[in-house]
């Protein structure tokens, strides 16, 4: 039976990473480590919890005495335990760096003494910075711009280097902007479907000109498990969608499909440091043998619709401590937006 460690597994991605491996595979024991920090969130995987090839515990990855008790045994870690959201690595850097820097490499030491067959370290696009023409590849540097982006290219680095210096076997995966059910409403495309639902305003920074590469949390669970088991070891492989578009036209899909009124566009000042573009060449991806199988416009429309379905889970996070951050971040760029203020 294998048994697999999968760290941050109560957050966005992992857990649909989960749900995924649990539908695919029979014989298997599937731990999550996760700190449950404001970002996980135990619903995510609450039905999860009468299983007996599930273990949820909780725990942070720094803590190298949980990990010397959890780890001997495992036969494969995903490492997707990380501070993920830029506009609050701008506000406060420090737990940016404690986890993803320090964290990681506490977890890649405990994997490298328990003698860990396999480490998949979940990287992001944002480590190779902004491109204006062109899409990045694997071997280009890496020139990331936020706290958040420098923090989780440290996490990168450090992955790389325990293959290269010590032969732990790690792959890593750079996925570009991932959406979908389970993503926390701090992010823009969950955080654009909930102010529609409510009628307030769509907050679009800068010029709304900023263009991401965007793909279904689905595809890129596929991928990660299919880089998991064949990927080669020391080597890097890019996740992306190929679905690239200005936010400005996002917003305005979703404003249809929610069926919300264009006057709630607003363009605020802009993000510091804010990447004008990411775009991803995936032909090492596809090599092993990946396919996308969600169109963006398919795919969104299933995320409102998820969205709409559950609207417990999210006016739960909305009506928490979320509202002193977004009160914090927007209030006065929405007010001097509406003022004519907006530096755009
Ligand atoms: P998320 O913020 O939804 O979830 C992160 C999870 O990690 C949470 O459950 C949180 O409680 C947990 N966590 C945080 N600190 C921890 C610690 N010290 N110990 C244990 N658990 C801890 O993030 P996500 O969007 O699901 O991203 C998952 C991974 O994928 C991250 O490594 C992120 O950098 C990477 N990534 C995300 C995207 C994206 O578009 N969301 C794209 C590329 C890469
Ligand atoms: O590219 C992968 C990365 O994608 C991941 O590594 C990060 O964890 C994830 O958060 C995401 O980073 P972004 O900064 O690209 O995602 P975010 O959802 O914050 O923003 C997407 C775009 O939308 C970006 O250009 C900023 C813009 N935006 C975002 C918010 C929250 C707005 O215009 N308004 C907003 O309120």
């Amino acid at each position: 039976m294998e048994k697999i460690l999968v760290t941050g597994g109560a957050g966005f991605i992992g857990s649909n990473f989960i749900r995924l491996l649990l539908r695919r595979r029979r014989k298997m024991h599937i731990t999550v480590l996760d700190k449950l920090t404001y970002a996980g969130n135990f619903e995510n995987l609450a039905d999860l919890m009468d299983r007996t090839d599930f273990t949820f515990i909780k725990g942070d990855i720094c803590n190298t005495r949980l990990l010397d008790t959890l780890l001997p045994g495992m036969d494969i870690i995903y490492n997707f335990a990380a501070e993920t959201h830029v506009d609050r690595s701008i506000l406060e850097a420090g737990s940016f760096v404690k986890t993803d820097v320090v964290g990681t490499y506490a977890l890649l030491q405990r994997a490298l003494k328990h003698r860990i067959p396999r480490f998949v370290q979940i990287s992001t696009d944002e480590v190779y910075g902004s491109i204006l023409k062109g899409k990045f590849r694997e071997v280009d540097p890496l020139q990331p711009n936020s706290p958040y982006s420098a923090s989780k290219s440290g996490a990168d680095l450090l992955a790389r280097a325990f293959y290269k210096t010590y032969g732990l076997p790690v792959v890593i995966t750079r996925s570009s902007n991932n959406y979908g059910p389970y993503q926390h409403p701090e992010k823009f495309i969950p955080l654009f479907i909930t102010n529609a639902i409510e009628g307030k305003p769509l907050p679009l920074y800068g010029d709304g000109m900023n263009v991401r590469d965007w793909i279904y949390v689905e595809d890129n669970c596929r991928a990660i498990e299919l880089v998991g088991r064949k990927g080669k070891l020391g080597e890097v492989y890019n996740i992306g969608g190929g679905d690239e578009m200005p936010n400005i036209v996002i917003a305005k899909k979703i404003i249809e499909l929610v069926g919300a009124s264009e006057d709630l566009l607003t363009l605020i000042s802009d993000r510091p440091g804010h990447d004008r573009r990411y775009a991803l060449n995936i032909r090492k991806l596809k090599r092993l043998g990946w396919k996308k199988r969600w169109s963006f416009d398919e795919g969104l429309k299933r995320t409102v619709w998820w969205y709409r379905r559950n609207e417990t889970w999210w006016r739960a996070i909305k009506e928490g401590t979320f509202k002193r951050y977004y009160r914090k971040l927007y209030h006065q760029r929405i007010r001097d937006a509406r003022r004519g203020k907006g530096k755009h």
